[in-house]
């Protein structure tokens, strides 16, 4: 077996204070991509975690740690094909080494760095694992040759069968290439992997019943001067904002006037379309970013109930209250933790409901662009085990609505397994209409790939819905 050298993060404090500035960046990026790749938590959450460590790193730093965190999460099937061909042993590298490469190679190939200062950044962070020297002159080695022979590579690597292409250039995982493939044809299957290989946008909802849209956006202009901003057709409440960092920190956030959530994220609200005055459950709700949207669109008028299996999520609700200036006499608002899937006798109290909102847990296969992390955790298996408790907490949730009742079924992955399939199977039980379907796409849509339906039930006659 290939014997591979552990190397142990030496202290930094130690090096010398240039060399230690020039390295920050890239070696808190391999520290943080191997605490993801040990499994110790969601992309997202280490590096906020890192940046919150690493409070002296100049928003410059901390942006390209940024960078380099989710950019190697989405290249590094491309990044180790390039490593594999350029180091002596691919095989033996171990996974400190590795991950230094990856940085170095994503410097060189995503980000277009100059070959030389490339290799001098992976040669300072070297120095933090290795002050031998000996992983720096490795890194210089690989790095070199990588430099030299990379546009050669990418053209072997284009012209490949499109499932390589799929897996080797765009990091697709196999499984869900091939998938792909069959789904969509080789064209649109590549044009989904490489709109899942972009950088995406944050989005923002804001609030409109509090600021107008316009008004949002040149306050978030002033907070952020660096960032492009838009306002996006047929979508009123929505922001997308490129390059303004991280926009969960502001006043216009504190103030509860916008929430940070994808565009297609926004959709299964604004398709329910909850009326003032109505009961609203907000089924599965997490830590309450579409149970906000909802008071939004209720006007904070009725009854809006929030449940969710996992307390510890629920706990956020305290603050969202606050921050949503959700506590008005005209709104009930309710947080209860059950399992949907049960009895969920903790309902039963309040009856029935006028709009159910079912954002079901699921693989995320739609959120690629923002959680890369996923393409290397999800397995073939973890479609049909989604799949059984979706379909569920759907029977469960189907039961709750009132005659006539409004019932929306969000899931955020684009496979027929976790929406489509499970829809039609409820329509087909009889005593539902279907008012409204649609899956976003990256391809298409620029945004996560998610699925949204709605149905009614027929006991009584259908009211128009909004965005349908
Ligand atoms: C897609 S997330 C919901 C995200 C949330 N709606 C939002 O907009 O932030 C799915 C949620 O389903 C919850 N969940 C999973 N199984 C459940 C069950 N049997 N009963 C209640 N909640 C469940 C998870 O805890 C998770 O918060």
């Amino acid at each position: 077996m290939a014997r591979q050298i552990l190397y142990k993060r030496c202290d930094m404090a130690k090096a010398p204070a240039t060399r230690r500035r020039a390295a920050v960046p890239q070696a808190l990026a391999v520290s943080l991509l191997r605490q993801v790749e040990q499994g110790r938590g969601f992309s997202n959450r280490v590096l906020a975690e890192g940046l919150e460590r690493n409070l002296e790193l100049e928003a410059g730093e901390r942006g390209i740690v940024t960078a380099l965190v989710y950019g190697v999460l989405r290249h590094r099937s491309r990044l180790d094909v390039h490593i594999d061909a350029c180091a002596r042993d691919g095989a033996k590298l171990g996974a400190v080494p590795r991950m230094l490469l990856r940085v170095g190679a994503f410097e060189l190939l995503e980000l277009g760095r100059e070959p030389a200062n490339a290799i001098d950044h992976a040669i300072a962070a070297a120095s933090g694992w290795d002050p031998s020297g000996r992983l720096g002159k490795l890194a210089h080695a690989v790095l070199e040759r990588l430099a030299h022979e990379a546009t050669a590579r990418d053209e072997v690597l284009a012209a490949a069968a499109p499932l390589d292409v799929l897996e080797r250039r765009w990091s697709i995982p196999r499984w869900l290439a091939g998938r792909w493939l069959k789904q969509l044809g080789a064209e649109r299957a590549l044009a989904r992997a490489q709109a899942l290989a972009r950088v995406p946008s944050v989005d923002v909802r804001v609030d409109l019943g509090r600021i107008d849209a316009q008004t949002a956006r040149t306050r978030l202009q002033a907070e952020r001067p660096g960032a492009r901003i838009e306002l996006v057709p047929e979508q009123p409440q929505a922001l997308r904002v490129h390059g303004g960092g991280d926009l969960f920190y502001g006043a216009l956030h504190d103030e509860g006037l916008i929430s940070v959530q994808g565009l297609a994220a926004q959709q299964p609200a604004r398709v329910l379309a909850p009326q003032p005055g109505e009961q609203v459950l907000d089924a599965c709700a997490g830590m309450g970013v579409k149970t906000l949207q909802l008071a939004e669109l209720m006007t904070r008028r009725g009854t809006l109930v929030a449940a969710d299996r996992d307390a510890t999520k629920l706990v956020e609700h305290a603050r969202l209250r606050e921050r949503g200036r959700l506590d008005v006499a005209s709104l009930a608002l309710h947080v209860l933790t059950t399992d949907l899937a049960g009895d969920a006798s903790e309902l039963d109290a309040l009856g029935r409901f006028d709009a159910v909102l079912l954002d079901v847990p699921c693989t995320g296969l739609g959120n690629l662009a923002r959680h890369p992390e996923i393409r290397w955790l999800r397995r073939f298996e973890d479609l049909a085990a989604a799949a059984a408790v979706q379909s569920q907490l759907i029977a469960r949730l189907r039961a709750r609505l009132r005659a006539g009742g409004r019932m929306v079924v969000a899931v955020c992955s684009p496979e027929p397994e976790e929406g489509a399939r499970h829809v039609a199977a409820l329509l087909a039980q009889g005593g539902l209409s279907l008012l409204h379907e649609r899956t976003w796409t990256p391809e298409d849509d620029g945004t996560e790939g998610f699925y949204v339906a709605c149905v009614q039930d027929r006991g009584a006659p259908a009211p128009a819905v909004a965005g349908s």
